[in-house]
C-alpha cells in the first residue's frame, strides 16, 4: 500500500452502515438494534473529531457549517443510543483503532487545508443515496417498530442536509482555489 494512504483517511465511497452481521434470520428488532449500535457509534465518532477541525479551520464559513453538523451528529448519537437502550440493548460496537488513528489526526491537523478535509468527506459520500442505502433499506423493511423507523427517517433528513452542505462547500472552496 502506498505510504500516503497509511496516514490519511480512505478516499473512496463508503456506506453509512456496514449492514447486519450476526444470527441467521434476525428479527426486525435485532436488525434495528444492530444498526442503532453501529450507527450511533460512528455518529459519536464524527461528533468527537469535528470540534478539533473547527478549532483549526481557517474559514469562518466552514466553522459555522461544521458547528451545525457537529451538533446534529452528537444528537443523532444520543437519540440512537437512547433508542437502543429502550429496546434492551447496549452499545457493543467500537470504531476500529485504525480508523481513529487516521481520521482524528487528519481532521485535527492545522497544516491540512479545509478544502482537503472537505474533499475526503465529499469522496466518502460519493453518491449520497448509495452512502445512505443500508439505512434507507432497513427503514423500508421496518413493519413493527414505528418509533425507530421514524427516528431513523428524520435522522436521514439531517444527514442529507449535512452532506449537501459539505459537498457544496467543497465545490465552492476548490473552485476558489482554482481561480487563485
Ligand atoms: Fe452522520
Amino acid at each position: 500500500m502506498a505510504a500516503p494512504e497509511q496516514t490519511e483517511p480512505t478516499r473512496r465511497q463508503r456506506t453509512v452502515y456496514g449492514g447486519y452481521k450476526g444470527r441467521a434470520n434476525p428479527s426486525e428488532r435485532e436488525k434495528i438494534m444492530h444498526l442503532l449500535d453501529q450507527y450511533s457509534c460512528t455518529e459519536g465518532f464524527v461528533a468527537e473529531y469535528l470540534p478539533r477541525w473547527i478549532e483549526v479551520s481557517s474559514h469562518e464559513g466552514v466553522k459555522g457549517g461544521l458547528r451545525t453538523i457537529q451538533l446534529r451528529e452528537a444528537s443523532h448519537a444520543r437519540l440512537m443510543k437512547a433508542r437502543l437502550q429502550e429496546l434492551g440493548g447496549t452499545r457493543q460496537y467500537t470504531i476500529p483503532a485504525e480508523r481513529r488513528e487516521k481520521e482524528i489526526p487528519f481532521f485535527a491537523a492545522p497544516e491540512k487545508k479545509d478544502v482537503e478535509k472537505l474533499q475526503v468527506l465529499a469522496t466518502l459520500f460519493g453518491d449520497r443515496d448509495e452512502f445512505l442505502r443500508p439505512v434507507t433499506d432497513l427503514i423500508e423493511e421496518i413493519q413493527e417498530d414505528q418509533q425507530s423507523k421514524e427516528l431513523l427517517r428524520t435522522i436521514l433528513e439531517d444527514e442529507r442536509a449535512s452532506i449537501a452542505w459539505l459537498v457544496e462547500k467543497y465545490k465552492t472552496l476548490s473552485t476558489a482555489q482554482g481561480d487563485a
